[in-house]
Protein backbone atom coordinates (compact mmCIF):
# COMPACT_ATOMS: atom_id res chain seq x y z
CA UNK A 1 0.00 0.00 0.00
CA UNK A 2 1.32 3.80 -0.34
CA UNK A 3 1.51 5.82 2.35
CA UNK A 4 1.98 9.79 3.21
CA UNK A 5 5.48 9.36 1.14
CA UNK A 6 3.80 8.94 -1.83
CA UNK A 7 1.12 11.73 -2.47
CA UNK A 8 1.61 15.40 -2.32
CA UNK A 9 -0.96 16.50 -0.31
CA UNK A 10 -0.46 20.27 -0.39
CA UNK A 11 -4.39 22.20 -0.43
CA UNK A 12 -5.82 18.78 -0.89
CA UNK A 13 -8.74 17.68 1.31
CA UNK A 14 -7.75 14.89 2.67
CA UNK A 15 -10.21 12.50 4.67
CA UNK A 16 -8.76 10.64 7.37
CA UNK A 17 -10.42 7.76 8.93
CA UNK A 18 -9.24 7.95 12.77
CA UNK A 19 -10.10 6.01 15.96
CA UNK A 20 -11.72 8.24 18.00
CA UNK A 21 -13.62 5.17 20.10
CA UNK A 22 -11.87 6.63 23.25
CA UNK A 23 -12.93 5.71 27.16
CA UNK A 24 -14.99 9.13 28.16
CA UNK A 25 -16.51 9.84 31.59
CA UNK A 26 -18.86 12.36 31.81
CA UNK A 27 -18.22 14.16 28.26
CA UNK A 28 -14.01 14.42 29.17
CA UNK A 29 -11.88 12.00 27.18
CA UNK A 30 -10.14 9.93 29.99
CA UNK A 31 -7.32 8.54 28.26
CA UNK A 32 -5.38 10.03 25.28
CA UNK A 33 -3.54 6.83 24.07
CA UNK A 34 -5.53 6.75 20.63
CA UNK A 35 -5.02 10.71 20.33
CA UNK A 36 -1.94 10.66 20.66
CA UNK A 37 -1.52 7.70 18.64
CA UNK A 38 -2.47 9.56 15.26
CA UNK A 39 -0.94 12.67 16.41
CA UNK A 40 2.18 11.83 13.91
CA UNK A 41 -0.34 11.73 10.76
CA UNK A 42 -2.28 15.04 11.76
CA UNK A 43 0.61 17.06 12.47
CA UNK A 44 2.08 15.85 9.49
CA UNK A 45 -0.83 17.09 6.99
CA UNK A 46 -1.15 20.22 8.89
CA UNK A 47 2.16 20.83 8.38
CA UNK A 48 2.43 19.78 4.55
CA UNK A 49 -1.31 22.41 3.83
CA UNK A 50 -3.38 19.97 3.66
CA UNK A 51 -6.95 19.85 4.66
CA UNK A 52 -7.46 17.57 7.07
CA UNK A 53 -10.95 16.01 7.64
CA UNK A 54 -11.53 13.79 10.39
CA UNK A 55 -13.95 10.40 10.02
CA UNK A 56 -14.40 8.36 13.18
CA UNK A 57 -16.60 6.55 15.04
CA UNK A 58 -17.75 6.69 18.50
CA UNK A 59 -19.92 3.43 20.54
CA UNK A 60 -21.89 1.30 18.56
CA UNK A 61 -25.17 4.10 17.80
CA UNK A 62 -26.96 1.22 15.94
CA UNK A 63 -26.96 3.25 12.78
CA UNK A 64 -28.85 6.56 14.60
CA UNK A 65 -28.20 9.81 15.73
CA UNK A 66 -27.51 9.68 19.37
CA UNK A 67 -26.46 12.74 20.63
CA UNK A 68 -25.06 10.60 23.98
CA UNK A 69 -22.78 8.96 21.30
CA UNK A 70 -21.66 12.25 20.07
CA UNK A 71 -17.96 13.33 19.20
CA UNK A 72 -18.02 16.72 19.68
CA UNK A 73 -16.59 16.00 23.41
CA UNK A 74 -13.71 14.97 21.92
CA UNK A 75 -12.60 18.09 19.86
CA UNK A 76 -11.59 19.62 23.02
CA UNK A 77 -9.10 16.77 23.99
CA UNK A 78 -7.95 16.73 20.05
CA UNK A 79 -7.12 20.44 20.32
CA UNK A 80 -5.28 19.65 23.53
CA UNK A 81 -3.40 16.73 22.06
CA UNK A 82 -2.68 18.83 18.70
CA UNK A 83 -1.80 22.01 20.14
CA UNK A 84 -4.20 23.03 17.05
CA UNK A 85 -7.70 24.34 16.89
CA UNK A 86 -10.06 21.66 15.29
CA UNK A 87 -13.37 22.19 14.03
CA UNK A 88 -16.36 20.37 14.39
CA UNK A 89 -19.13 19.69 11.44
CA UNK A 90 -22.90 18.33 13.04
CA UNK A 91 -22.77 15.31 10.47
CA UNK A 92 -20.37 13.43 8.42
CA UNK A 93 -22.10 13.81 5.09
CA UNK A 94 -24.86 16.71 3.85
CA UNK A 95 -24.83 20.07 3.81
CA UNK A 96 -23.62 20.17 6.89
CA UNK A 97 -20.14 18.58 6.60
CA UNK A 98 -20.06 20.36 2.54
CA UNK A 99 -20.41 23.92 3.91
CA UNK A 100 -17.07 23.02 6.74
CA UNK A 101 -15.47 21.54 4.28
CA UNK A 102 -15.80 24.23 2.25
CA UNK A 103 -14.81 26.70 4.82
CA UNK A 104 -11.58 25.24 5.46
CA UNK A 105 -8.21 26.54 4.81
CA UNK A 106 -4.48 24.50 4.30
CA UNK A 107 -3.45 23.24 7.71
CA UNK A 108 -6.84 23.15 9.29
CA UNK A 109 -8.87 19.77 10.95
CA UNK A 110 -12.20 19.61 10.97
CA UNK A 111 -13.86 16.68 13.09
CA UNK A 112 -16.70 15.33 11.20
CA UNK A 113 -19.47 13.98 13.82
CA UNK A 114 -19.80 9.94 14.65
CA UNK A 115 -20.52 8.13 11.01
CA UNK A 116 -22.52 5.50 12.68
CA UNK A 117 -25.17 7.78 13.09
CA UNK A 118 -26.22 6.52 9.90
CA UNK A 119 -26.96 2.96 9.39
CA UNK A 120 -25.10 2.68 5.84
CA UNK A 121 -21.48 3.38 7.15
CA UNK A 122 -21.71 -0.35 9.03
CA UNK A 123 -23.79 -1.60 6.36
CA UNK A 124 -20.60 -0.73 3.81
CA UNK A 125 -23.30 1.05 2.06
CA UNK A 126 -21.82 2.29 -1.54
CA UNK A 127 -24.04 5.29 -1.77
CA UNK A 128 -23.14 5.95 1.74
CA UNK A 129 -19.47 5.50 1.02
CA UNK A 130 -19.68 7.81 -2.31
CA UNK A 131 -20.97 10.76 0.34
CA UNK A 132 -18.02 10.65 2.13
CA UNK A 133 -15.81 10.26 -0.79
CA UNK A 134 -17.60 13.62 -2.29
CA UNK A 135 -15.74 15.33 1.00
CA UNK A 136 -12.16 14.89 -0.18
CA UNK A 137 -9.68 14.08 -2.74
CA UNK A 138 -7.58 11.48 -1.31
CA UNK A 139 -8.39 8.93 1.67
CA UNK A 140 -6.08 8.68 4.56
CA UNK A 141 -6.74 5.15 7.18
CA UNK A 142 -4.74 5.56 10.12
CA UNK A 143 -7.57 3.78 12.20
CA UNK A 144 -6.18 0.25 12.46
CA UNK A 145 -7.89 -0.73 15.40
CA UNK A 146 -11.52 -0.29 13.72
CA UNK A 147 -9.41 -1.78 10.50
CA UNK A 148 -11.02 -5.41 10.96
CA UNK A 149 -14.76 -3.82 10.26
CA UNK A 150 -15.40 -3.49 6.28
CA UNK A 151 -17.83 -0.62 7.02
CA UNK A 152 -17.82 2.16 4.75
CA UNK A 153 -15.41 4.66 6.56
CA UNK A 154 -12.64 2.24 6.74
CA UNK A 155 -12.89 -0.31 3.47
CA UNK A 156 -15.37 1.27 1.31
CA UNK A 157 -14.68 4.60 0.79
CA UNK A 158 -10.35 3.39 0.03
CA UNK A 159 -12.31 1.90 -3.11
CA UNK A 160 -13.22 5.41 -4.25
CA UNK A 161 -10.43 7.55 -3.50
CA UNK A 162 -6.67 7.24 -4.05
CA UNK A 163 -5.58 5.38 -0.42
CA UNK A 164 -2.93 5.38 1.69
CA UNK A 165 -1.79 4.47 5.57
CA UNK A 166 -1.40 6.80 8.03
CA UNK A 167 1.35 7.07 10.13
CA UNK A 168 -0.04 4.92 12.92
CA UNK A 169 -1.42 2.36 10.56
CA UNK A 170 1.74 2.09 9.08
CA UNK A 171 3.75 1.76 12.70
CA UNK A 172 1.07 -0.82 13.43
CA UNK A 173 1.59 -3.25 10.67
CA UNK A 174 5.17 -2.81 10.75
CA UNK A 175 5.36 -4.09 14.29
CA UNK A 176 2.99 -6.88 13.83
CA UNK A 177 5.00 -8.06 11.16
CA UNK A 178 8.51 -7.89 12.98
CA UNK A 179 6.46 -9.78 15.71
CA UNK A 180 4.62 -12.70 13.72
CA UNK A 181 5.07 -12.11 9.99
CA UNK A 182 8.73 -12.59 9.68
CA UNK A 183 9.74 -12.99 13.27
CA UNK A 184 13.38 -13.49 14.66
CA UNK A 185 13.17 -16.69 16.36
CA UNK A 186 12.43 -18.15 18.88
CA UNK A 187 9.07 -16.89 18.99
CA UNK A 188 6.83 -16.67 22.87
CA UNK A 189 3.56 -16.07 22.38
CA UNK A 190 1.66 -15.35 25.89
CA UNK A 191 -1.87 -15.66 25.79
CA UNK A 192 -4.37 -14.88 28.78
CA UNK A 193 -8.00 -14.29 29.21
CA UNK A 194 -10.58 -15.85 31.22
CA UNK A 195 -12.00 -18.24 28.04
CA UNK A 196 -10.68 -20.57 25.20
CA UNK A 197 -13.99 -20.01 23.70
CA UNK A 198 -13.32 -16.63 22.71
CA UNK A 199 -9.50 -17.31 21.54
CA UNK A 200 -10.08 -20.68 19.66
CA UNK A 201 -8.81 -19.31 16.06
CA UNK A 202 -6.11 -17.60 17.89
CA UNK A 203 -5.02 -20.03 19.63
CA UNK A 204 -5.17 -22.31 16.49
CA UNK A 205 -3.18 -19.67 14.56
CA UNK A 206 -0.70 -19.30 17.09
CA UNK A 207 0.35 -22.44 17.52
CA UNK A 208 1.15 -23.15 13.42
CA UNK A 209 3.51 -19.51 14.05
CA UNK A 210 5.03 -19.67 17.28
CA UNK A 211 8.02 -22.05 19.23
CA UNK A 212 6.41 -21.65 22.33
CA UNK A 213 2.58 -20.61 23.63
CA UNK A 214 2.21 -19.60 27.09
CA UNK A 215 -1.15 -20.02 28.34
CA UNK A 216 -2.62 -17.63 31.08
CA UNK A 217 -5.56 -16.82 32.81
CA UNK A 218 -8.72 -19.03 33.02
CA UNK A 219 -8.22 -20.36 29.68
CA UNK A 220 -4.74 -22.46 31.34
CA UNK A 221 -7.30 -24.47 33.44
CA UNK A 222 -9.36 -26.00 30.66
CA UNK A 223 -5.83 -27.09 29.37
CA UNK A 224 -5.12 -28.45 32.64
CA UNK A 225 -8.14 -29.91 32.89
CA UNK A 226 -7.69 -31.49 29.32
CA UNK A 227 -5.02 -33.34 30.74
CA UNK A 228 -6.74 -34.45 33.49
CA UNK A 229 -5.72 -32.36 36.16
CA UNK A 230 -8.90 -31.49 39.18
CA UNK A 231 -8.62 -27.71 39.08
CA UNK A 232 -11.49 -27.29 42.12
CA UNK A 233 -13.85 -24.21 41.19
CA UNK A 234 -11.73 -22.79 38.83
CA UNK A 235 -12.75 -21.37 35.58
CA UNK A 236 -12.90 -23.86 33.04
CA UNK A 237 -15.12 -24.57 29.95
CA UNK A 238 -15.63 -28.13 30.19
CA UNK A 239 -17.11 -28.89 26.83
CA UNK A 240 -13.88 -27.84 25.46
CA UNK A 241 -11.75 -30.73 26.86
CA UNK A 242 -11.68 -32.62 23.43
CA UNK A 243 -10.81 -28.83 21.71
CA UNK A 244 -7.86 -27.88 24.06
CA UNK A 245 -6.62 -31.66 23.63
CA UNK A 246 -6.83 -31.16 19.70
CA UNK A 247 -5.27 -28.08 20.39
CA UNK A 248 -2.34 -29.17 22.01
CA UNK A 249 -1.81 -32.07 19.26
CA UNK A 250 -1.61 -29.26 16.66
CA UNK A 251 0.64 -27.44 18.61
CA UNK A 252 2.66 -30.38 19.41
CA UNK A 253 3.03 -31.37 15.79
CA UNK A 254 3.78 -27.95 14.53
CA UNK A 255 6.80 -28.22 17.23
CA UNK A 256 5.30 -25.45 19.24
CA UNK A 257 5.81 -25.99 22.90
CA UNK A 258 2.73 -24.98 25.10
CA UNK A 259 3.80 -23.79 28.63
CA UNK A 260 1.18 -23.95 31.41
CA UNK A 261 2.59 -22.84 34.98
CA UNK A 262 3.13 -25.61 37.75
CA UNK A 263 1.86 -23.67 40.28
CA UNK A 264 -1.20 -21.18 41.29
CA UNK A 265 -2.16 -18.94 43.50
CA UNK A 266 -5.56 -20.49 45.10
CA UNK A 267 -8.48 -18.80 46.56
CA UNK A 268 -12.06 -19.80 47.98
CA UNK A 269 -13.64 -16.83 47.10
CA UNK A 270 -13.23 -14.26 43.85
CA UNK A 271 -12.68 -11.10 45.30
CA UNK A 272 -9.37 -8.62 46.55
CA UNK A 273 -7.11 -9.59 48.90
CA UNK A 274 -8.72 -12.87 49.59
CA UNK A 275 -7.40 -15.34 52.18
CA UNK A 276 -5.30 -17.17 49.28
CA UNK A 277 -2.25 -19.99 49.35
CA UNK A 278 0.76 -21.18 46.65
CA UNK A 279 0.52 -25.01 45.77
CA UNK A 280 0.87 -26.72 42.54
CA UNK A 281 -1.75 -26.74 40.04
CA UNK A 282 -2.12 -30.54 41.09
CA UNK A 283 -3.41 -30.17 44.85
CA UNK A 284 -6.88 -27.24 43.90
CA UNK A 285 -9.21 -28.53 46.43
CA UNK A 286 -12.78 -28.86 45.69
CA UNK A 287 -13.47 -25.46 46.97
CA UNK A 288 -10.93 -23.54 45.98
CA UNK A 289 -9.94 -21.59 42.77
CA UNK A 290 -6.74 -20.78 40.96
CA UNK A 291 -6.69 -17.36 40.33
CA UNK A 292 -2.87 -16.70 38.96
CA UNK A 293 -0.01 -17.99 38.70
CA UNK A 294 2.48 -18.84 40.96
CA UNK A 295 6.23 -18.36 41.75
CA UNK A 296 7.22 -21.50 39.65
CA UNK A 297 4.75 -20.40 36.69
CA UNK A 298 6.43 -17.37 36.64
CA UNK A 299 9.89 -18.40 36.87
CA UNK A 300 9.21 -21.31 33.79
CA UNK A 301 7.75 -18.59 31.89
CA UNK A 302 11.00 -15.83 32.45
CA UNK A 303 13.24 -18.85 31.61
CA UNK A 304 11.36 -19.61 28.07
CA UNK A 305 11.51 -15.33 28.06
CA UNK A 306 15.04 -16.02 28.51
CA UNK A 307 15.71 -17.86 25.45
CA UNK A 308 13.20 -16.07 23.61
CA UNK A 309 14.38 -13.26 20.56
CA UNK A 310 9.98 -12.39 20.15
CA UNK A 311 7.27 -11.93 22.42
CA UNK A 312 3.45 -11.58 21.10
CA UNK A 313 1.27 -10.85 24.34
CA UNK A 314 -2.22 -10.70 24.70
CA UNK A 315 -4.32 -10.97 28.04
CA UNK A 316 -3.46 -11.07 31.46
CA UNK A 317 -2.29 -14.22 33.45
CA UNK A 318 -4.77 -13.67 36.35
CA UNK A 319 -7.45 -11.96 37.81
CA UNK A 320 -5.05 -8.85 37.66
CA UNK A 321 -7.67 -6.32 38.37
CA UNK A 322 -7.85 -8.07 42.26
CA UNK A 323 -4.42 -7.86 44.24
CA UNK A 324 -2.43 -10.40 45.16
CA UNK A 325 -3.78 -12.38 41.97
CA UNK A 326 -1.92 -9.58 39.48
CA UNK A 327 1.17 -10.58 41.18
CA UNK A 328 2.02 -12.80 38.13
CA UNK A 329 0.90 -10.94 35.33
CA UNK A 330 3.55 -8.06 36.84
CA UNK A 331 6.01 -9.90 37.01
CA UNK A 332 6.16 -11.85 33.81
CA UNK A 333 5.41 -8.21 32.28
CA UNK A 334 8.47 -6.76 34.20
CA UNK A 335 10.89 -9.55 32.72
CA UNK A 336 9.79 -8.77 29.41
CA UNK A 337 10.08 -5.15 30.12
CA UNK A 338 13.50 -5.74 31.75
CA UNK A 339 14.90 -7.90 29.02
CA UNK A 340 13.04 -5.86 25.86
CA UNK A 341 15.12 -2.80 27.68
CA UNK A 342 18.40 -4.75 27.56
CA UNK A 343 17.58 -5.24 23.63
CA UNK A 344 17.02 -9.11 23.96
CA UNK A 345 13.88 -8.99 23.00
CA UNK A 346 11.37 -7.39 21.01
CA UNK A 347 7.99 -7.25 22.17
CA UNK A 348 3.99 -6.70 21.27
CA UNK A 349 1.48 -6.46 23.14
CA UNK A 350 -1.78 -5.48 22.32
CA UNK A 351 -5.75 -6.01 21.85
CA UNK A 352 -8.40 -5.96 25.15
CA UNK A 353 -7.47 -5.86 28.56
CA UNK A 354 -3.76 -6.10 27.75
CA UNK A 355 -3.03 -3.14 27.27
CA UNK A 356 -4.42 -2.02 31.28
CA UNK A 357 -2.61 -5.09 32.86
CA UNK A 358 0.87 -3.70 31.22
CA UNK A 359 0.15 -0.20 32.78
CA UNK A 360 -0.89 -1.45 35.86
CA UNK A 361 2.64 -3.36 36.03
CA UNK A 362 4.19 -0.10 34.84
CA UNK A 363 5.83 -1.36 31.83
CA UNK A 364 3.80 -0.54 28.53
CA UNK A 365 6.20 2.11 27.78
CA UNK A 366 9.18 -0.26 27.92
CA UNK A 367 7.57 -2.29 25.52
CA UNK A 368 8.96 -2.59 21.64
CA UNK A 369 5.28 -1.67 20.70
CA UNK A 370 2.34 -1.40 22.34
CA UNK A 371 -1.06 -1.85 19.91
CA UNK A 372 -4.16 0.76 20.34
CA UNK A 373 -5.97 -2.05 18.66
CA UNK A 374 -8.38 -4.49 20.58
CA UNK A 375 -10.85 -6.74 18.51
CA UNK A 376 -8.23 -5.56 15.13
CA UNK A 377 -5.58 -7.05 16.93
CA UNK A 378 -7.21 -10.29 17.98
CA UNK A 379 -7.84 -10.84 14.54
CA UNK A 380 -4.94 -10.01 12.99
CA UNK A 381 -3.29 -12.56 15.70
CA UNK A 382 -5.90 -15.38 14.58
CA UNK A 383 -4.39 -14.55 11.03
CA UNK A 384 -7.20 -12.92 9.27
CA UNK A 385 -7.35 -10.60 6.75
CA UNK A 386 -8.10 -7.25 8.23
CA UNK A 387 -10.75 -5.46 5.22
CA UNK A 388 -9.62 -1.91 6.17
CA UNK A 389 -6.13 -2.88 5.37
CA UNK A 390 -6.84 -4.88 2.87
CA UNK A 391 -8.49 -2.26 0.71
CA UNK A 392 -5.20 -0.22 0.68
CA UNK A 393 -3.16 -2.94 -0.55
CA UNK A 394 -6.63 -3.22 -3.43
CA UNK A 395 -5.77 0.63 -4.10
CA UNK A 396 -1.98 1.03 -4.30
C1 LIG B 1 -12.31 -0.46 19.13
O1 LIG B 1 -12.59 0.34 20.04
O2 LIG B 1 -11.71 -1.54 19.35
C2 LIG B 1 -12.58 -0.07 17.74
O3 LIG B 1 -12.83 1.29 17.64
C3 LIG B 1 -13.70 -0.88 17.13
O4 LIG B 1 -14.91 -0.62 17.75
P1 LIG B 1 -16.15 -1.59 17.52
O5 LIG B 1 -15.81 -2.89 18.21
O6 LIG B 1 -17.37 -0.91 18.09
O7 LIG B 1 -16.27 -1.81 16.02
Amino acid sequence: FKTLDDVDVAGKRVLVRVDLNVPMDGGTVTDDTRLRAIRPTLTELSQKGAKTILLAHFGRPKGKRDESQSLRPVVAALEKTLIQDVGFAEDCVGEAAAAAVARMTPGDVLLLENVRFHAGEEKNDPAFAAELAKLGDIYVNDAFSAAHRAHASTEGIARLLPAYAGRSMQAELDALSKALGNPERPVVAVVGGAKVSTKLDLLGNLVAKVDHLVIGGGMANTFLAAQGIDVGKSLCERDLLDTAREIEAKAKAAGCAIVLSADGRLAKEFKANAANRVAPVTDVAADEMILDIGPAGVEGVANVLEQAKTLVWNGPFGAFELTPFDEGTVAVAQKAAALTAEGRLLSVAGGGDTVAALNHAGVAGEFTYVSTAGGAFLEWLEGKELPGVAALSATS
